[in-house]
Parts: structure tokens; C-alpha cells; sequence
């Protein structure tokens, strides 16, 4: 294994300096890759860090602004400023973006996992830590859940405090994500999220807020663990979630494109048809309650279905719940929320399933024995 020494000197970073300069947006060329200079310690584990943007990446133009920053630091800096994590393991990065997570989109989502599963391949290889914005982090934690090749530990973290602002979060949940990636009791756990000294199955972890720094939780479900004096403590032996599908990204070169559509009071059922003729190769919509939808929206829905064989999952649009299956043209989401199970989809119509299959891939997510 290869890695570039350098003096610890150049890996210090000033946040003073950086709060004084003004905004700059980089966007890093798609996988440039970026060997990051740490010294290389053999009897540490060693972690490879995959930025693709988002807050923790983002600077303000002064200590004080926590929001309408700028994206700009990349993988490098988001390491300089933690030296504390070259006491803990060593470091391989690679910048896979740098944007915000709502401009992550399949194509990034796909290469990182690629680039992902080639590195838990390497037997040096402790495990990974993606640096993410947090709007959409759920979604490539999700996805990286069913499409990832091993049992070593997949982190995502971001912050919701740009790295300028005054009590920055970024910090301490990469210093944590890489703790954690490191940790052999972290194995065979699925994908996890880390903000706030918590660790989240990626499965169930959702944004709960849209500012709050105390923002990804499961309530149902319930936390995998937390950090205390940066030791993870987990509260049960490892486990993967029940019904979590394993999907090979073997030929696979681009995903499907599947439509969300929220219902609410006259909803609109034009958007069915707008949507199918638009490209879309499946529907998940944000049903009211448990999966429903007006009665007009209803009858679009299933003339479409019926007309087209379309795929349509109901999901719901409360934060928690559960849609089961009404033996009708949908398919129920399970406890999957619409961002999730829109990634389900993608990937069971990316690999051709049938119609019954796709239904039995959601179900296997809420076994009714
Ligand atoms: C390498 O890591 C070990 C274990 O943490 C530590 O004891 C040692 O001081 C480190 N060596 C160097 C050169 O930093
Ligand atoms: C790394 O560990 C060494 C030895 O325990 C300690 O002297 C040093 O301060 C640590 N560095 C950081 C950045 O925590
Ligand atoms: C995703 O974004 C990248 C970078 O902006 C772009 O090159 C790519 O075409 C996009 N992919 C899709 C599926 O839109
Ligand atoms: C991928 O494509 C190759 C060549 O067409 C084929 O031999 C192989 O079976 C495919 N793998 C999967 C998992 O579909
Ligand atoms: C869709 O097809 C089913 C099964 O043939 C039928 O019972 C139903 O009435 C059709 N729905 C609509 C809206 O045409
Ligand atoms: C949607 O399209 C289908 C088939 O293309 C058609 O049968 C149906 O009438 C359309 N529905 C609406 C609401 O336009």
C-alpha cells in the first residue's frame, strides 16, 4: 500500500483563516482521485473516506452564517482539520463530488458505490465513511445498504453546521464516522448513519429537521448505538435489518428514473399519466394515512397501471407509519418512507424484476409470519 508522507505541520488546518477568506465553489470533477497525505502508521487500521459534498464541506463568510454557504473544501481539507483521526486510523480519500446532496443524483450514486465496493474488497481495508450533505443523505445510505459487497462497516456523516460556523458539527462526526468505520464490533451491521454521537441503521434513519443539528433519528426503530467520549456503544449484537435486499451492481450502468408524487387535497391525477409519458419507469407516491389517495387520483392511478403495467408503490407521507398490502395494482411500501422506497424501486426495475417479484422485494421488508 502506497500512501504519501507528509509533515504533520501541513496537515494543520486554521478555521480562522479559512472564516476570514471569501466563498469559493470548486466542483471537483466526478472521481478525480485524490490520495489524501497521511503518514502511514501500520499497526493502525486504515479507512478510506469518499466526499461528495454537502455542508460539511461548505464555508461561510463568517462564523456566525449557517445557511447560504458555500460548498468548496474538499476531501483533503475535511481531513486536515481532524488530525486527531491519523491517531486512529490511516487514511485513503477519494473525492467522488463535491455538491449538495440535493444534486446527488444516480449516476454519483452509482459510482460511489462501485468505488465503495472496490475498496471493502482490499483486505487492508477497515471500512468506509462517505462525507454527504444531509438533505439526501438517507438515500445514498439506503441504496449504499442494499448494493454494498461486504460486512465491514459503511458510515455516512455530514454535518448541519458549515465547517466556518462557531460549534461546527462536521468535525466531530467524521472523527466519529471514522471511529466507527474502523471498529471491528461495527461489522455486519448494514450501512449506518453518525450526526450528533448517534449511530442509525441507514434502513430506517431518516432527516427528522430541517435545520436542528438534532436531526437523524428512527423513532420507531430506535438507535443502533452512541457515542460516548467518542467509543461507539451499541445497544445490541450486530444484526442487518429484516427483508433488506441484496442487489449486485454487476452490469449495471445507470438506474432506472422513478417518479415521487405527494398526495394531499385535490391532488392532481393527471400526474400519473404526466409522469409516465415524462419517462418514468415506476411511481411511488406519498399517500395520505397509510397509502391512500383521493378517489380521482385513485382511478388514474390504476387506469395507468392497467394500461401500462406500470409499477406504483404507495407509501406514506407521515414521517412514520406503515402501508401494507391492499392485494390491489399497488404495492405497499412497507415502513419504507417515499425517498427510500423509490430507491427500492429503482433498483428492483433496473434489474427487470417482474411486477409479483418487485412486490415480493417490498414485502420481504415486514414479514407477516
Ligand atoms: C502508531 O500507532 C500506534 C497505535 O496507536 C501508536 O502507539 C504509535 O505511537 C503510532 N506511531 C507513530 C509514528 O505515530
Ligand atoms: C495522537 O496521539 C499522541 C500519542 O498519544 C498524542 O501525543 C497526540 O497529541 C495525539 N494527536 C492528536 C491530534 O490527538
Ligand atoms: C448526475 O450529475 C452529474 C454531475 O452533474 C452529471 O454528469 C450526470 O449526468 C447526472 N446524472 C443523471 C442521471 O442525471
Ligand atoms: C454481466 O455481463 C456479462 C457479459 O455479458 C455476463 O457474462 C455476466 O453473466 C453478467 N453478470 C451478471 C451478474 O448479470
Ligand atoms: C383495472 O383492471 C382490473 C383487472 O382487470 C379491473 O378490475 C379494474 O376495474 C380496472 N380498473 C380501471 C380503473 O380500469
Ligand atoms: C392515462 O393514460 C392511460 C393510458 O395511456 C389512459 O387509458 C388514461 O385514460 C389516462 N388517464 C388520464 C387521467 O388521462
Amino acid at each position: 500500500m502506497k500512501f504519501v508522507v507528509s509533515t504533520a505541520a501541513h496537515l494543520l488546518y486554521s478555521f480562522t483563516a479559512l472564516a476570514s477568506a471569501s466563498p469559493v465553489i470548486r466542483h471537483q470533477p466526478l472521481f478525480a482521485r485524490q490520495d489524501i497525505e497521511t503518514p502511514f502508521n501500520a499497526s493502525l487500521p486504515t479507512v478510506a473516506i469518499f466526499a461528495t459534498g454537502g455542508t460539511i464541506a461548505s464555508q461561510g463568510s463568517t462564523n456566525t452564517q449557517t445557511v447560504g454557504y458555500s460548498i468548496g473544501l474538499g476531501v483533503q481539507q475535511l481531513i486536515s482539520a481532524v488530525p486527531e483521526i491519523l491517531n486512529i486510523s490511516n487514511i485513503a480519500g477519494y473525492q467522488i463530488s463535491n455538491v449538495a446532496s440535493g444534486s446527488v443524483n444516480s449516476t454519483i450514486s452509482l459510482k460511489l458505490a462501485e468505488a465503495i465496493n472496490a475498496e471493502l474488497a482490499k483486505e487492508e481495508i477497515s471500512g468506509v465513511v462517505i462525507t454527504h450533505g444531509t438533505d439526501t443523505l438517507e438515500e445514498t445510505a439506503f441504496f449504499l445498504d442494499l448494493v454494498v459487497d461486504s460486512e465491514k462497516p459503511v458510515v455516512c456523516v455530514g454535518a448541519m453546521r458549515p465547517a466556518t460556523a462557531l460549534s461546527a458539527d462536521g468535525p466531530l462526526n467524521l472523527l466519529q464516522g471514522v471511529t466507527l468505520a474502523a471498529s471491528e464490533k461495527a461489522r455486519g451491521r448494514g450501512s449506518m448513519i453518525v450526526l450528533n454521537d448517534r449511530i442509525g441503521s441507514a434502513f430506517y434513519t431518516t432527516k427528522n429537521n430541517a435545520n436542528s443539528l438534532d436531526t437523524f433519528y428512527s423513532t420507531e426503530q430506535g438507535q443502533l448505538g452512541f457515542f460516548i467520549n467518542q467509543v461507539p456503544y451499541f445497544y445490541y449484537t450486530p444484526s442487518t435489518p429484516i427483508g433488506r435486499t441484496h442487489f449486485s451492481l454487476a452490469n449495471i450502468t445507470s438506474l432506472a428514473p422513478i417518479d415521487i408524487l405527494y398526495a394531499h387535497q385535490d391532488m392532481n391525477p393527471a400526474l400519473f399519466n404526466a409522469s409516465y409519458a415524462s419517462g418514468a419507469q415506476g411511481i411511488v407516491y406519498a399517500g395520505v394515512g397509510a397509502g391512500g389517495m383521493s378517489a380521482k387520483a385513485d382511478l388514474a392511478a390504476e387506469e395507468l397501471f392497467n394500461a401500462t403495467g406500470l409499477p406504483i408503490v404507495s407509501s406514506h407521507r407521515s414521517a412514520e407509519g406503515f402501508v401494507s398490502d391492499g392485494q390491489d395494482y399497488r404495492i405497499a411500501a412497507g415502513f419504507l418512507n417515499p425517498q427510500k422506497a423509490r430507491i427500492l424501486l429503482q433498483l428492483a426495475v433496473t434489474k427487470g424484476l417482474e411486477l409479483e417479484e418487485i412486490k415480493q422485494v417490498f414485502a420481504m421488508g415486514y414479514p407477516m409470519v
